[in-house]
């Protein structure tokens, strides 16, 4: 077998080091997908404080006295598997709070900066920084990486770039005054480089400079070039329709095995899950239900649609059903779901926070798991659902309507259906989905068939990882022939 080539993958999140989101799932999840590929995938990631304290014997690789202004270090390490390279820059990194956020919930002032520092030693690393290592082409995740190909070009390297699109609602948006500091050309700023109505986005910078754009579904791909979910960059996305397409997210299917998970009660059957069920409704202080237990496993943001899902509330209650929730976001929304709890004891139960194995206990327990998403580029809840034997009842958008095969009469008929799906943004479509949900939980036998449809259904890296494989070839193909 011939030696694995060499790529960098430039990201703001990985698991599980760092994660607020499906991303470092993703970005953690890659090298190991695409290492049977014949691809050695190295990770560019900052140097936050939980990242630093992870770090075991990490050996520094190159130093920047004057990186964007600041004087950086680049760390090579292995934890827990992955080969990561870390952007040692305490000035940037080292504070308290999220990636994103201060322990307020405010953007930090200097994101445009952190980030913008993290594609510039991208940059570095891609021209030989690291010695004895060059990647033969950088794969980069979202706005945090999306200036890399600007660094790149006024480096004069031509080395091929794809962006990956996890979520386009984030832009990466900064005063056009701070070309300066982030010591970025002038030239870029302009309608077909990072200018975005007089402001810097550093994800358009990704989308009209990388050399191919993917997303995490092809339905998603479609959506972003649509005015409805391109939110602002859909007429640049359209633009570059020739170089984008959808490759859909895979989960890591021995973390989340349902037959040796040991945060559950371990089962292989749809009948193994009773004793998780019992479980779970204790956790969350639920009384023996009359019909479905739905959990809800989720930020709380508008995306994820679940202020939709507190006004269908009544009607399921109403038809039996019963839901847990945990997730932490959006204050708002955390109280009216604490509210929603207060009012219907032993039939909504809440908790707020982030909590990996609980969220376990949940898919493992769970009938049903809801993803009432307004729109969602893949989603990951919806496949450890189908894994785990819970019905996903999703939205018809995204990944969701890429992952899940929806229970009408025809797919109920031919033994394929894995779950239901409605329109999304209605909350008369998910009551009806709910009822149908409660309705086909009475069918039991119909009901079992579908979870064991959901359990079979391919959810790994199988399928998507040699799509990605063939992606970096052909673009490093491209790259031979041009230089
Ligand atoms: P997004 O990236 O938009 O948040 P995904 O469905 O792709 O949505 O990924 C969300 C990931 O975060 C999943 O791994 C999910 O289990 C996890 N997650 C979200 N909220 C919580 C929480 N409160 N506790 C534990 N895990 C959570
Ligand atoms: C984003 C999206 C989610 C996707 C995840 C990983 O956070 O909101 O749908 O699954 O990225 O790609």
């Amino acid at each position: 077998m011939s030696a694995p080539r060499p790529a960098l993958a430039v990201a703001s999140e990985i698991a599980p080091l760092v994660k607020t989101g499906g991303l470092a799932d993703v970005v953690g999840a890659l090298p190991g997908a695409l290492a049977p590929q014949g691809w050695a995938l190295r990770t560019l990631v900052p140097g936050y404080r939980a990242v630093m304290a992870a770090l075991k014997r990490p050996k520094p690789v190159a130093d920047w006295p004057d990186l964007l202004g600041r004087p950086a270090r680049l760390l090579a390490a292995e934890v827990a598997g992955l080969d990561l390279l870390v952007l040692d820059a305490p000035e940037l990194y080292d504070r308290e709070g999220s990636p994103y956020l201060d322990a307020a919930g405010n953007d930090w002032p200097d994101n445009d900066l952190r980030f913008a520092a993290l594609c510039k030693a991208a940059a570095l690393v891609a021209g030989g920084a690291v010695k004895g290592w060059r990647p033969e082409l950088v794969h980069l995740h979202d706005w945090q990486a999306g200036l890399t190909p600007v660094y790149l070009a006024e480096a004069g390297l031509a080395t091929p770039t794809l962006l990956t699109i996890h979520n386009i609602a984030f832009h990466g948006l900064t005063a056009a005054n701070r070309l300066a500091a982030l010591r970025l050309p002038e030239v870029g700023y302009s309608l077909d480089g990072f200018e975005y109505y007089g402001h810097i986005s550093a994800l358009k910078a990704g989308l009209t400079g990388a050399r191919a754009l993917t997303t995490v579904s092809p339905t998603y791909a479609q959506e972003l070039m649509t005015e409805d979910f391109g939110m602002g960059l859909d007429g640049v996305l359209r633009h570059r329709r020739a170089d984008l397409g959808g490759i859909l997210n895979g989960i890591d299917t021995t973390v989340w095995n349902p037959a040796t998970d040991p945060a559950i009660r371990p089962f292989s059957t749809p009948a193994g899950k009773a004793a998780n069920a019992r479980i779970l409704r204790a956790e969350f202080g639920l009384a023996k239900g009359a019909g479905p237990l739905a959990v809800v496993v989720s930020r709380l943001s508008d995306q994820k649609g679940l202020d939709l899902l507190l006004a269908a509330l009544p009607g399921f209650l109403a038809g039996g059903g019963q839901v847990a929730l945990l997730g932490s976001g959006d204050r708002r929304l955390e109280n009216a779901w604490l509210t929603a709890a207060a009012a219907h004891p032993g039939r909504v139960g809440v908790r707020i926070g982030y909590d990996e194995a609980l969220s376990h206990r949940m898919y493992a327990g769970a009938d049903a798991v809801l993803v009432p998403s307004r729109f969602e580029p893949c989603g990951l809840t919806q496949l450890y659902a189908l894994r785990y034997g819970a019905l996903p009842v999703v939205a018809r958008t995204g990944g969701l309507a890429d992952t899940v095969i929806h229970a009408n009469a025809a797919a109920l008929a031919a033994g394929c259906a894995t779950g239901i799906l409605h329109q999304p943004g209605s909350v008369g479509a998910l009551d009806q989905a709910l009822a149908q949900l409660c309705a086909l939980w009475r069918q039991r036998d119909t009901f079992r068939q579908i979870q064991r449809n959901a359990m079979r259904h391919p959810v790994g890296w199988e399928a998507s990882a040699p799509l990605y494989a063939a992606l970096y070839a052909r673009l490093t193909v491209d790259n031979r022939e041009t230089a």
